[in-house]
């Protein structure tokens, strides 16, 4: 045990007697478990301010913690760990985010900024916290004493407060405290789960997908796959749709989407085309019966119309001698038309069969409504033509949209959208070309919440992320880090002052995270789950040196490449 004059905090900044004297006894207060370290002292507060303050750990004590067997005790005072101080009759729980040598000549000391995380109330035998409550209302004063937070101070102040949760792993340091994600308060605000290449998002958002459609299994959940990666986790509880079975109609589109799939022109000659394609557009549309019932419809009805009816339309009124142009725009169009009516590539959303008004049973199917056991529809784009994969992305995030917003009054179920890839879709102005998909995630990301529609983000890259798209997140599930732009924004969007944790973004282990926000009581890092085999994203990292020492079945391997190549994902 060490004395605290020693290190000169008493003569800097004298602490009531009667404060030290007990908690410095020899077998004075212990711990139920007998623990000497978590009942004294290992520093004291030497300015307060309103989120945080300044503290002054003693070195030996540390080293003495260092050595103990309870793994919360033992970090005490690093970087990101957690201490408790006394206030009053309670406990105000702080975290680290910093530590350096105390300048006052070779004391030894060592003097930390810590950030308030909240407060709770002490249990009389054990002196640990109780009731604890994120936010402080009572201050500390400088001269109060830190002390380590327990194992068991942590399970109390991370012990779920009764609202519905899942589990994801286990709290950092601990080894058996479980850390919760409140499912309802994650939801209703938006997530983003960031992380370098390799930290393991993809397992991590299966993960928590998992968890959340066995809480859920009536649940509505549509996640846009890029990679084809997901089919292999869900096999059981979702359903995969990619161009095989998706079967949109191409009809689903709005004239912008129309625009972004018929145009080939920029510039002026965009602007003729997009004028042409609005009034012969609109008019295939008319021709449908369900139009008629109508009376006026507008370009962008999901009114089914033949592809046919559009083409002889536009040949119709290219041959007419009072249009305002020339017959180039009319062909431009026609021709694009032609061409994706007859590329197989394009089938799943141009066969012929997508003809019939089946928005009805569209929607049913890839909102899971109803969901049947399997709350989860996996949207593998990996086989659209790469050209249009974010047109097909904002068909059917502007459905979840539409839906929910011409359902208000029937209380439609909310839906929750997790976007992989995130930055492809909704680009910062500087990669941003006003695409349709970026649009309509920006405008869900600020609306869809009033509308029951919960966006989930999966990227590698947060600072390539429109600008206030991350901010709209409520909950921010931060994986390792490398790039210090991406830090930079993950920090500016957080929701809330713990920089202890989000210093340590960059030194987080694969699989490991942080979670701050809504969706959690505290800030925290959390060690994820063991993911089931069979439950995980198909994204094996690759074993070259496993892959490289195999031989055989290679010229038959390039053949059946060649010939799925050739397919077209048919
Ligand atoms: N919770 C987990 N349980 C089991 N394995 C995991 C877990 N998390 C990650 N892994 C493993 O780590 C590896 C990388 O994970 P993953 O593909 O999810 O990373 P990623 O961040 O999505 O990478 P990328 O940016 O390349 O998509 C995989 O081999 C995966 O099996
Ligand atoms: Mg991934």
């Amino acid at each position: 045990m060490s004395d605290m004059s020693i290190n000169g905090f008493e003569k800097a900044h004298p602490v009531s007697a009667g404060d030290v004297a007990g908690a410095f006894e020899p077998g004075g207060l212990r711990d139920a478990a007998g623990a000497v370290n978590a009942v004294q002292p290992i520093g004291v507060v030497l300015d307060v301010g309103g989120a945080g303050s300044q503290i002054a750990f003693d070195a030996q004590r540390l080293t003495e913690c260092a050595q103990d067997g309870d793994p919360s005790v033992a970090l005490a005072g690093q970087v990101g760990s957690q201490i408790k101080i006394r206030v009053g009759k309670g406990w105000l729980l702080a975290s680290v985010r910093n530590q350096k040598q105390d300048a006052r000549g070779n004391s030894g000391g060592i003097l930390s900024a810590v950030d308030f995380l909240g407060e709770g109330e002490e249990e009389r035998l054990t002196g640990r916290i109780h009731s604890f409550r994120r936010g402080v209302t009572g201050y500390p004063i400088p001269g109060a004493l830190v002390y380590p937070a327990t194992s068991q101070d942590l399970k109390q102040i991370y012990a779920s407060d009764g609202r519905p949760s899942i589990e994801v792993g286990n709290v950092y340091p601990t080894r058996d405290i479980r850390a919760g994600l409140y499912i309802d308060a994650l939801l209703g605000k938006h997530f983003a789960l960031l992380g370098s290449t390799g930290t393991g998002k993809s397992t991590s958002a299966a993960l928590i997908l998992h968890r959340i459609c066995d809480h859920a299994p009536e649940g509505h959940i549509i996640l846009i796959d890029p990679h084809g990666e997901y089919s292999a986790a869900f096999r059981n509880n979702g359903i995969i749709l990619d161009v095989t079975n998706l079967q949109m109609p191409y009809w689903l589109m709005n004239f912008e989407e129309h625009c972004e799939m018929f145009l080939t022109s920029s510039g002026n000659a965009r602007q003729e085309d997009a004028d042409i394609l609005a009034k012969c557009l609109l008019q295939a549309r008319m021709k449908n019966r369900l139009a008629d019932q109508m009376g006026k419809i507008t370009v962008d009805a999901p009114i089914p119309y033949l592809l046919s009816d559009l083409t002889n339309i536009l040949q119709n009124e290219m041959g007419k001698l009072d249009k305002a142009s020339t017959s180039a725009p009319y062909m431009r169009v026609k021709t694009k038309i032609d061409e994706l009516k007859s590329d197989p590539r394009y089938q799943f959303m141009f066969s012929g069969m997508l003809v019939g008004d089946t928005m009805a049973e569209f929607i049913a199917k890839i909102f899971r409504l109803p969901s049947r056991g399997k709350p989860i529809s996996i949207i593998d784009v990996s086989g659209v033509p790469s050209e249009i994969t974010s047109t097909v992305v904002a068909v059917l995030s502007r459905l979840v949209f539409d839906f929910a917003v011409w359902g208000r009054e029937e209380k439609t179920r909310p839906v929750l959208l997790v976007c992989e890839e995130a930055h492809r879709y909704v680009p910062n102005e500087k990669n941003a070309d006003t695409s349709a998909v970026g649009k309509i995630l920006s405008r869900i990301a600020k609306e869809g919440r009033k509308y029951g529609i919960s966006l989930g983000l999966v990227t590698q890259r947060p600072s390539d992320l429109a600008e206030g798209v991350l901010s709209q997140c409520g909950t921010i599930i931060s994986m390792r880090l490398n790039n210090d732009r991406d830090q930079a924004f993950v920090k500016a969007a957080m929701p809330e002052g713990a920089r202890g944790f989000l210093d340590s973004i960059p030194a987080l282990r694969n699989r490991e995270c942080i979670i701050c926000g809504e969706g959690v009581a505290i800030p925290i890092r959390v060690a994820f789950d063991d993911l089931e085999e069979f439950k995980r994203p198909a994204s094996e990292d690759p074993s070259f040196t496993g892959l490289w020492s195999a031989s055989g079945g290679d010229e038959e391997m390039v053949q059946r490449t060649v010939q799925r190549w050739r397919a077209g994902g048919r």
